[in-house]
């Protein structure tokens, strides 16, 4: 397609607080250099040229876009005239399902930061074919929901083959660190799932289901269903540590399974995956992971009760274009474990970690390295058109970029061999 297209990436949404954070990364590491060509996009001109403005001198003549999300006629227009589309317009399952359309339509490669299955899947049903027939490459799940999960498992499994001749059959992925805060559309898209969840049970279904992002014909495994509200609290024998569940778990799992399932099982067909976070050791531990799965589960329910909803979007959540300040943003950090285990006992683990505020500055600096790669790598990419992950679609290209501009680290721990404690 697409070398005659007006922009190579257009980031739409960039008055949001995650928008905004991506056009400063875009800014940052190409400038108006003439190499990617590239605007910014929402609905309000007002509010971009503000945005323009902030991005200092090297993004002052940076075209600006207008239309809005529900106008089928101005998302057709926006994506025509650009290679790449990195939307950080959300709720996505509100102002998010027109311009994937546009964007399969024309043949415009697409990224986003969506952590909504039921949406993803409904764009996934209605958009595959024709995404695949055009040549849009529809990669969802750009941030933190989902790739340090899965882009982690897909330089765990790779490591394992090169090292073992195998792949693990089991990883179990244990968050170690995570701090940092949390932005209004974040907020707005639990606040919409749960309301939307409420009203319509198959978006509830969603969530439990493992394979639910999985093609058809591929959504069963040994993997077993998953609940949003479990308070389940296990020893983690390996880091002899206390772990809850991991709220991002239930979406995270789903998109590793599908790169699994779209790739052809790399992993094997009964690769199993699951996803918790560490607490502590001793009795402490184990009741700090109690107190803290029940104040989550407590927390959802507060969203889901109409009256105690009012007071959170009053009161505690951050409204749209609101988020931490920089302090925050910048001394955040993160830090996962995978732990992958072969039949054999053999144990292979990798360490993925990042820097910045994990839901803000960098997540956006994984969706920008994966707009990046929709558009400086286009021919490397070794998938067509369709709707894939983030590891599926652009793997080791994503995986270089990560390491080498966002901030982020692949390492590989000690392997154990099979006669060690499994
Ligand atoms: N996966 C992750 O780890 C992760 C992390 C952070 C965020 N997210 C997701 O990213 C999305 C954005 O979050 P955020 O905090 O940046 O949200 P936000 O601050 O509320 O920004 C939303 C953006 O959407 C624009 N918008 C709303 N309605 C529109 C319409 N009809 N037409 C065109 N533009 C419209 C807003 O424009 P105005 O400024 O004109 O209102 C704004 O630019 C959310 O879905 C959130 O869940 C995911």
């Amino acid at each position: 397609m697409e070398h005659d297209r007006e922009f190579d990436i257009v980031v739409w949404g960039a008055t949001g607080f995650t928008g905004r954070l991506a056009a400063e990364k875009l800014a940052a590491r190409v400038g108006s250099s003439g190499d990617l060509r590239w605007a910014i996009g929402g609905r309000n001109q007002a509010k971009l040229e503000s945005v323009r403005s902030s991005l200092g001198i090297a993004a002052a003549d940076i075209p600006i876009i207008t239309g809005d999300s529900h106008d089928t006629a101005s998302m057709d227009a926006l994506a025509a005239r650009t290679r790449v589309v990195c939307s950080t317009v959300g709720p996505y399952a509100m102002y998010g399902s027109e311009l994937v359309g546009a964007c399969a339509r024309a043949g415009t490669h697409y990224c986003d930061l969506s952590g909504e299955a039921h949406w993803i899947r409904e764009m996934m049903d209605a958009h595959q074919a024709g995404a695949a027939e055009t040549g849009a490459r529809i990669v969802h799940a750009c941030g933190m929901d989902s790739i340090p999960s899965d882009v982690g498992v897909y330089f765990l499994q790779q490591r394992a083959r090169q090292l073992h001749g195998k792949p693990c059959s089991r990883v179990r992925m244990r968050v170690i660190e995570m701090a940092g805060g949390f932005s209004g559309g974040t907020a707005a898209s639990l606040l919409h799932g749960t309301e939307a969840g409420r009203k319509d049970l198959s978006i509830m279904r969603a969530m439990t289901e493992p394979y639910y992002l999985a093609p058809e014909g591929h959504r069963q495994g040994p993997d077993e269903p998953e609940s949003m509200r479990s308070t389940k609290v296990e020893y983690d024998q390996d880091l002899q540590a206390w772990t809850k569940p991991f709220f991002m778990g239930p979406m995270n799992t789903k998109i590793v399974r599908r790169t699994n399932a779209v790739l052809g099982y790399p992993y094997g067909e009964d690769f199993r995956y699951d996803e918790a976070r560490v607490v502590g050791d001793g009795v402490g531990g184990r009741i700090k992971a109690k107190a803290e799965a029940l104040g989550y589960v407590g927390f959802l329910a507060a969203v889901g009760f109409p009256p105690t909803r009012r007071l959170l979007k009053k009161y505690v959540l951050p409204g749209s274009g609101e988020g931490p300040d920089q302090e925050t943003r910048e001394s955040g950090r993160w830090k996962i474990v995978l732990i992958g285990k072969m039949d054999d006992g053999t144990t292979v683990r990798a360490l993925v970690g990042g820097e910045g505020d994990p839901a803000t500055d960098s997540t956006s600096r994984m969706l920008v390295e994966s707009a990046l790669c929709l558009a400086q790598d286009a021919e490397k990419i070794p998938v067509g058109g369709g709707s894939w992950t983030p590891a599926a679609a652009l793997g080791d290209l994503l995986l270089d970029r990560l390491t080498t501009y966002a901030g982020m680290s692949f390492e590989l721990g000690p392997t154990l061999g099979s006669s060690a404690r499994s």
